[in-house]
Order: C-alpha cells, then sequence, then structure tokens
C-alpha cells in the first residue's frame, strides 16, 4: 500500500519538527508493510516570501491530490516580523483558514490528555492532577465567527468594527456527528459547550445538537455555558470525554485544555472532512523564539502523525505502535526542555525523534 502524503512543514519550529515526525513515519511504515510518498507544500510565512500569498492555488490542488497533509506550524512573532505589515487576507493565519475552508475541514479534534509520566509537569492541583484526565475538543473550524462577514467603517470620524457570528443547522450537525460517532469509541460521553443564555447560534446548537442525541441512545449527552466550561476544565477535567463546541470557543478552550497537560507540545490535532482525507497539526503554535535551535518538543507532531495513520490511512496498529513509543520514551525518562523534570534526562528535538522512531 502506497499513501501520498502532503507535508507542510511551515514556518518556526514547524521544519524541524516535521522532520522528526517524518523520520518516526518512516520506521514505523518499513514494520507494517505500507509506503508512504511526500510531496512538499507551501504554506504561511515561506510562501509569502517565496509567492506573496500565503497559500497558492498549486498548494491547494496539491493538498487535493493527497490522502492526508502533515503540517508543522505557520506564522512568526507578530510584533517584530514583516508578514504582520500585509493586511491580514495576506498574512500566515489566512493560508491556514483558507486550506481549512478550501478542503472542507470542518471537524476539528483535539484530544488533551494527561500522562502518568507528566503529572508533574501539570499545573493543576496534585489531587486534580492525580485524578487524571482524557478528553477531545471537537472544535467546529469552517464557521462562525472565523468566517463571517467582517468590515471596519467609519461614521462621522467614529470607527466600527463588524464581525458575524452565524450557523446553519446543516454545519452544526455534521460537527456533531462527528463528535457522537467519536464519543461511541471512546467514554460515551458528549459535552456541547455554547453560550445559549445569551447567543441565538448558541440555541441553535443546543437544538440540532440534541435531536442528533436521540440517535445516540448509549451516549451520555449534556449542555454547559462556556464560562462554566473554562472554570471545570481547571476545577475537574476528569468529568470530561468528548466536548464539542463552536470555532472560537473551540480556539480558546482548546488551548486551555492543552495547558492543564502541561505543554503544549504534547499535543496532536486532527482536521477532517467527510471522506477520508485530514490535515494533521501539532496543536502549539510556530514557537519563533526557539526557532531553529533543535529545543522544541516534537511530540504533538509525532501524535499527529499517529492520528493521520489511524484517521485518514486505517493503520492503527502503526498509529497505536508510535503511541506506544511516546509513553515508553516518557518512561523512561527522556524530556525536552517544556516537559523536564528532576531526575529526567534532557534531549534536543532530534534526539527526541531518534529516541522514538528507535522504539519502532
Ligand atoms: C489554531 C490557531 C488558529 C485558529 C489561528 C492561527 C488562525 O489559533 O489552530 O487554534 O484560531 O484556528
Ligand atoms: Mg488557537
Amino acid at each position: 500500500m502506497e499513501y501520498k502524503i502532503g507535508v507542510i512543514r511551515g514556518d518556526g519550529i514547524g521544519p524541524e519538527i516535521v522532520n522528526e515526525a517524518v523520520k518516526v513515519l518512516d520506521a514505523v511504515s518499513g514494520k507494517y508493510g505500507f509506503t508512504l510518498k511526500y510531496t512538499d507544500i507551501d504554506m504561511g510565512g515561506c510562501s509569502i516570501d517565496k509567492y506573496g500569498v500565503p497559500l497558492t492555488d498549486e498548494a491547494i490542488d496539491a493538498a487535493k491530490a493527497s490522502d492526508a497533509v502533515l503540517m508543522g506550524s505557520i506564522g512568526g512573532d507578530a510584533k517584530t516580523s514583516s508578514w504582520y505589515k500585509l493586511e491580514p487576507s495576506k498574512r500566515p493565519e489566512a493560508g491556514l483558514l483558507a486550506i481549512r475552508k478550501e478542503l472542507n475541514l470542518f471537524a476539528n479534534l483535539r484530544p488533551s490528555m494527561l500522562y502518568d509520566e507528566l503529572k508533574g509537569a501539570c499545573p493543576l492541583s496534585e489531587v486534580t492532577a492525580d485524578k487524571g484526565f482524557d478528553m477531545i475538543i471537537v472544535r467546529e473550524l469552517t464557521g462562525g465567527l472565523y468566517f463571517g462577514e467582517r468590515y471596519t467603517k467609519n461614521s462621522h470620524g467614529i470607527e466600527t468594527a463588524v464581525d458575524t457570528l452565524s450557523y446553519d443547522e446543516v454545519e452544526i450537525r455534521r460537527a456533531a456527528i462527528k463528535a457522537f460517532d467519536i464519543a461511541m469509541k471512546r467514554n460515551r460521553k458528549v459535552t456541547l459547550v455554547d453560550k445559549a443564555n445569551v447567543l441565538d447560534s448558541s440555541r441553535l446548537w443546543r437544538k440540532v445538537t440534541a435531536k442528533v442525541a436521540e440517535s445516540y441512545p448509549d451516549v451520555d449527552y449534556d449542555t454547559m455555558l462556556v464560562d462554566n466550561a473554562a472554570m471545570q476544565l481547571v476545577k475537574d477535567p476528569a468529568q470530561f470525554d468528548v466536548i464539542l463546541t463552536e470555532n472560537m470557543f473551540g480556539d480558546i478552550l482548546s488551548d486551555e485544555a492543552a495547558m492543564i497537560t502541561g505543554s503544549i507540545g504534547m499535543l496532536p490535532s486532527a482536521s477532517l472532512n467527510d471522506t477520508k482525507f485530514g490535515l494533521y497539526e501539532p496543536s502549539g503554535g510556530s514557537a519563533p523564539d526557539i526557532a531553529g535551535k533543535n529545543v522544541a518538543n516534537p511530540i504533538a507532531t509525532i501524535l499527529s502523525a499517529s492520528m493521520m495513520l489511524r484517521y485518514s490511512l486505517d493503520q492503527d496498529e502503526a498509529s497505536d505502535a508510535i503511541d506506544a513509543a511516546v509513553k515508553q520514551v516518557l518512561k523512561d525518562g527522556y524530556r525536552t526542555g517544556d516537559i523536564m523534570s528532576d531526575g529526567c534526562t534532557k534531549v534536543n528535538t532530534d534526539e527526541m525523534g531518534n529516541l522514538i522512531a528507535g522504539k519502532l
């Protein structure tokens, strides 16, 4: 079996962490009898430097021609990088939003789990950390505020900026179905997070999701207001299994859910459409401050590659093997700087990749 993998190395730490994921993929594919053929795709700042835009039509076509896309990270330091002197629609992030829309990647899966080995790095109370947690956020990714009509106008010397938050029932239903399908493979619990005490769009989310829930009698379904959810995530994260939410709430809560695991450098993500195709990327950003120093944590990208094997290529055994290798290397006490703790051995980006690939 041969699969076509688009590879977006991107900006900042992107190229370094993707190198390690490719190393691990090559180790595992050999063992499990499949081949991966990689095609580099430019996106973000590096695409701006080459072509003047963060995403070209050729890049979109190359992504569409792939079975899955593995991505590092895009963007730079907004305070210093020249990319941020461009108008918003030409900046690196616009490329990411555009590829999500072009490929119809409406469901963004962001798992957040506390590894036993990393309990020491968890910023929550010891009691909470000891309980552990293992959740997945299903964030709607192609609708809502980030894709609504927006403009800034000046009327009689007063500037007004408008962003529009709109969802239709089709967009909500397909995201909800993804969340319930995933819950069926996990602990069968879905929490819809919204602001239904204020927003019409949230009230539609409740109506449509409640209807979807009727088709999943085995799933325990509940709703929670987003402000409360932000609090519950630090108070009692063990209560969550699958969190379903709209685009902006998911953006915010997924960073919070990542941080409580100790490091955002640990968390993978998958963005899926209604085919097998997916875009896989670490939850963290491009970290320009440590780019090129060989110190970034490649584990989130390696686990994103593992998700790619599972969700897009149906290579579950190979995916399990990567997840187990990551756990074993952590158990053996190897850590990158972001998750370093007493008594462990500090390793660089490439050493971490070598260690994980070496377990396969
Ligand atoms: C993310 C990022 C992006 C988003 C930005 C870079 C546009 O924060 O993937 O969470 O908000 O979706
Ligand atoms: Mg974000």
